[in-house]
């Protein structure tokens, strides 16, 4: 690990391509071990942009933003969020994470905001503040949460994001209050779709980027229910060259985590691609990924799924109650054959991302033109197997054909 000049703004790295991408990921750390987010820390200069790295991510590709030239995330000063969130009121709070906590704010320009307030126990919080802005600040795509600005005040760093009126998924696939509308099938397969098209753009990136923290409270939704990935503070540069992984300490959360990451530590893009099955999984069932609160045998949302995904005629036990009926059985159908293939022991098993995009825009399409049709969840009657011809349909010019996804 190489070790920098301190006195280095911490955003620095990004005016030049790393010689060695290990190198550059290892360096974000040892940036951050080195407070040099600290040197620059204090500054109460509003509107300072940081400088962007140029061809970190190269051409502009599809559902990418403008965001990187005319949106740079700024340095705010502490007073600015104080007076934004009234002093960090309680009423203000609008949720609580293992890295910290979430408020809501307005800002000058009468822009909503969301402020996170890192929790700052040992180097770890620092770590991710750093890997957060770097990541936010080379990364913009409709699909990924936008960062508007960071504050470093003494020990207190702060991520100042969009703010997404609807929260997260989790608010609205569990533990709904009663008279609360489910979530429509329809609308699950546009979270799944524009979450993937986010994981695309990640995994798509050069170097690609490890996202490492899919679940349903990353993935954030605005007034349509378009969904945005966020919290990139565990994020990692992927494996560059002949590489196949990169070795971590294993993090993530506890029921999305690929099980060959969480027994070696090893990291490949095909860990992020278990996380998205689960969020599937969460989607299709309206379960939550672990949930000590079901009986033994059930609290691990993979492992009380296993045996249905294993048998397509015993796919509609898997369908949420709250759905009543309401989707088309063979869409059903696809949708668990994407969720098993992402969830497959074996990582080279799993489908790329790509793949994954294709199916859920084709599945999503198919919802919006087709009435919905009562499905079998609640009459009990198997799901009839798909004909290949219906999947011979091009999405974004791709055909299922030539696709690692065969159903
Ligand atoms: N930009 C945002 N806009 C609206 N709500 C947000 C935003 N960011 C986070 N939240 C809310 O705060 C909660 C806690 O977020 P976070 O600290 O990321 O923890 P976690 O992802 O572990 O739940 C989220 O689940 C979400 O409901
Ligand atoms: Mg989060």
């Amino acid at each position: 690990m190489s070790k920098k000049n301190n006195k280095m703004s911490c955003f620095s790295c990004m005016s030049s391509r790393p010689k060695n991408i290990e190198d550059y990921d290892e360096d974000m750390i040892s940036r951050s071990n080195n407070s040099a987010v600290h040197a620059r820390g204090n500054s109460s200069d509003s509107g300072s942009g940081n400088g962007r790295k140029e061809g970190f991510l190269k051409s502009k590709r599809s559902g990418e933003s403008n965001n990187q030239n005319n949106n740079v995330a700024r340095s705010f000063a502490f007073k600015e969020l104080a007076i934004a969130t009234q002093s960090f009121r309680e009423t203000n709070l609008i949720g609580e994470g293992g890295f910290g906590s979430v408020y809501k704010g307005c800002i000058d320009s009468g822009q909503a905001i969301a402020i996170k307030q890192l929790n700052l126990e040992g180097l770890q919080g620092n770590q991710e503040f750093v890997v957060e802005v770097l990541m936010l600040s080379l990364m913009h795509h409709n699909n990924l949460v936008n960062l508007i600005g960071y504050c470093t005040h003494g020990e207190q760093r702060l991520l100042v994001y969009e703010f997404m009126p609807l929260g997260s998924l989790e608010n609205h696939l569990f533990d709904l209050e009663p008279g609360t509308t489910p979530l429509s099938w329809k609308t699950r397969l546009k979270i799944a779709a524009g979450a993937a098209h986010g994981l695309e753009y990640l995994h798509k990136a050069n170097p690609p980027v490890i996202y490492r923290d899919l679940k349903s409270s990353n993935i954030l939704l605005d007034n349509d229910f378009n969904p945005k990935l966020s919290d990139f503070g565990l994020a990692k540069l992927g494996p560059v060259g002949d590489n196949t992984h990169v070795s971590t300490r294993v993090m993530g959360t506890y029921g999305y985590c690929a099980p060959e990451y969480a027994m070696t530590g090893k990291l490949t893009l095909k860990s992020d691609i278990y996380s998205f099955g689960v969020v599937l999984l969460e989607l299709i069932t309206g379960r939550k990924a672990y949930d000590t609160s079901k009986k033994q045998g059930e609290q691990n949302l993979v492992v009380w799924s296993n045996p249905f995904l294993k048998d397509r005629r015993k796919y509609f036990h898997l369908v949420d109650p709250m759905l009543d009926g309401q989707f088309s059985s063979r869409c059903l159908h696809h949708a668990v054959a994407v969720t098993a293939m992402c969830l497959q022991e074996q990582a080279s098993f799993r489908p790329s991302i790509t793949d994954i995009v294709t199916a859920l825009d084709y599945l999503l399409l198919q919802a919006q033109h087709s009435g919905t049709h009562r499905g079998g969840s609640q009459s009990g009657k198997h799901i009839p197997p798909p004909s290949t011809e219906e999947f011979n349909v091009s999405s974004r010019n791709r055909s299922y054909d030539n696709m690692a996804i065969t159903f």
